[in-house]
């Protein structure tokens, strides 16, 4: 019975931990992106962890992502084509910020 206990309780110390370390979609990215993007799975589009990856050592990440996440259009990861402003209206504002995010993710 101890042991079932403990062990209980260690699982659930390891799922915490694994939700502590996941970065979470800010609500601008949940509202305009999150039909498509999610930070760490495939959806429609690339997760926004690949995309950091993409542009990883590029000290203008920040501003490409923005730039390609404004005009939208096709960038090679074969998965259709997006709209400018992911279609969902986003603001320039909205875009500059969640583009530091994302080119923040791959450290
Ligand atoms: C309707 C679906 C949809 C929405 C909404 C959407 N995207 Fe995308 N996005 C895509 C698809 C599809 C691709 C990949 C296109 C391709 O295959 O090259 C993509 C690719 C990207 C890329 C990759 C650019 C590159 O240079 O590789 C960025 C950055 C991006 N999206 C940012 C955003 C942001 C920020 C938002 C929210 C403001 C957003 N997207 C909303 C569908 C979407």
């Amino acid at each position: 019975m101890n042991h079932l206990i403990s062990s209980m309780i260690a699982a659930s110390a390891l799922t915490l931990a694994g939700s502590a370390m996941a970065v979470d979609m800010p609500a601008d990215g949940k509202a305009k992106c999150g039909a498509c993007h999610a930070v760490d799975k495939k959806v429609v589009g690339p997760s926004f962890m690949d995309i950091s990856k993409k542009y990883k050592g590029d000290k203008d990440a920040a501003s490409k992502i923005a730039a390609s996440a404004t005009k939208g259009g096709k960038f090679g990861w074969k998965m259709g084509e997006m709209l400018p402003k992911g279609g969902m209206g986003a603001t320039d504002a909205q875009i500059k910020s969640l583009s530091e995010f994302i080119a923040g993710l791959a450290g």
